[in-house]
This record gives structure tokens, sequence and C-alpha cells, in this order.
């Protein structure tokens, strides 16, 4: 596996694999890599010759007093498990290398980043949406993947690449759960033993909202009611950010389950904000 830091060269060795017809696959990532990550890489080293993860903590989706600083690193850790799922090519680009000091363009998304984590995270889309423009121009991938667990950030990338007809593919790969539940997250490191014990019930709360959706219950009030009981009984330490039922393509808010809906919810938890969702199928 190459490790890449500069992305002009980075840039130069994905043209000339294109120019070969190599099919590529990009994985972007903030580094800290766990299973959920190491799952999107299994799946693009079986579905592409050419697999390219980057590891990049991008400074402009984090918003003042968010943990830009504390978010966890481990660059040797990250390394050894993107080759050994595979990977071809590892960027980790230097803060400053991929924005210039005067930089001054941005990609926006605004309906997709409105609600949800927008709403609380005002400048986080606009980062994501810019960096992931940057590393599909640099990286010059057929397909990019993601995981399910960033739903909004999955809807809005790929109404982004649709809205500026980018030559690539967005393949959204599912959630991985430890055994009790919690999904897998860089930020679970947060979490302390009480808080760990108390966050399986993010997905438990989704888990009963889906088993009354599938019962013949189609008021997202109703719903949102029965996750918001289910957390106040078993995430007592959760502080809720949203419970929301939106349209999994559009993310916006729906009043009636008329077809398959998404649950998704944040809730801080000690040092933790949380995220996860469950596909509600009526
Ligand atoms: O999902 C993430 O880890 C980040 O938002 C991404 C897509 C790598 C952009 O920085």
């Amino acid at each position: 596996m190459d490790i890449v830091r500069d992305p002009q060269q980075f840039q130069q060795q994905a043209l000339a694999a294109r120019a070969r017809g190599q099919v590529t696959a990009l994985v972007p990532t903030m580094g800290f890599l766990h299973e959920g990550h190491a799952s999107l890489i299994r799946w693009a080293a079986a579905n592409a010759g050419r697999v390219c993860v980057s590891v990049f903590v991008n400074p402009t989706q984090f918003g003042p007093g968010e943990d830009l600083d504390a978010y966890p690193r481990n660059p040797e850790g990250d390394a050894a498990l993107a080759e050994a799922c595979g990977a071809d090519v590892l960027f980790m680009p230097e803060p400053g290398a991929l924005y210039a000091p005067d930089h001054c363009t941005w990609v926006e998304v605004p309906p997709l980043a409105q609600h949800l984590c927008g709403a609380s995270r005002p400048v986080h889309f606009r980062g994501v949406a810019t960096v992931v423009t940057m590393l599909l121009n640099l990286a010059q991938p057929d397909v990019a993947v993601f995981g399910q667990k960033d739903w909004q950030q999955l809807a809005l990338l790929r109404r982004m690449v649709r809205d500026l007809h980018l030559p690539c593919r967005i393949e959204g790969r599912p959630i991985v759960r430890e055994a009790d539940g919690l999904a897998l997250s860089s930020r679970n490191v947060y979490l302390g033993p009480a808080e760990r014990a108390q966050a399986p019930g993010l997905h438990a709360g989704l888990l009963a909202a889906a088993a009354l959706a599938r019962a013949g219950q189609r008021d997202a009030a109703t719903l949102k009611a029965a996750i918001a009981a289910h957390y106040a009984a078993h995430v007592p330490a959760g502080e809720v950010d949203y419970i929301e039922i939106v349209d999994p393509e559009t993310v916006q808010p729906v009043a009636t389950l008329a077809g398959a809906a998404l649950a998704a919810v944040a809730v801080r938890l000690g040092r933790a904000r949380l995220i996860d969702n469950e596909l509600l199928q009526p």
C-alpha cells in the first residue's frame, strides 16, 4: 500500500490509473478507523481494481466549540487496518494541504442540510460537501463509499453528485454495530462506562419505533413520542438533540408514513454526540 501525502501526486496517480482503465473506489474517512470503516474498505476491494482510502480530519466541518482538536487520531493504526482490508493507496494530506490560506470556494446543498444534524451544526454539511468534492476531484473514483450511519450526509452527497454531474457513483453501506446494538463510531471513545452502558438504548428505541410502524402505526408524532419515551426510560443520561422521521431521499420531515421512512436521532451522552437511524417499513 502506498501512503501519499501530496494532493497533486495523488491526483496524478489517479489520472494515470483512469487512463489505464482501472476502476477506482474511494473510501473517504476522518481516520481512527474501526470495523465500520473496515467494512467499507473491504466492499471497495471486492468491487474495484484500485482502492484509495483518505484520512483527513476536515477542519471546515467542525463548528466553533466542537471537538476538532480532541477528535481521536491513530495514523499508524489506520495504515495497518486500511492495508489489511485491501487498500492500495492511503491518502493522508497534511491539514494545510487541502485548503489554501485564502480558500473561499464552498459547495452547499441547502435543502438537505437544514434539518437533523444541520440544525445544530450549521457549517457542518458545507464543510463535508466541499471536502468530498475536493477528494472526488483528486481521487477521480468511479465509486465513493460511505456508511449509512451518516444517512443525511449520504443523501446530501448523492444529491450533490447528481446536481453537479460528477462522474462518480455514491455507494451507501449498512451500519456496523457492536453486539449490543451500539452503532460503531470513532466518537464512541468519548463514552465513560456509565454512558456506554446506556448507549445501546439509542438503537433499541429506534427498533421499538420500527416495530410500531410494522404493526401499522403511520403517525410520525406517535412514533417520535415512542422513541422519546424509550430514551427517557433507558437512556436517562442522554440529552436529545433531535428525534425525527424523514423521507429517506430528501431527509425532509414527514407527518405520516406513506412508504418507507427514516427514523433518525442524535443524542448527547456525556462528551459524545451520538447519531443513529433505522428505516421504518410500514
Ligand atoms: O463521514 C466522514 O468521516 C466525513 O464526514 C467525511 C465524509 C470523510 C468528510 O470529511
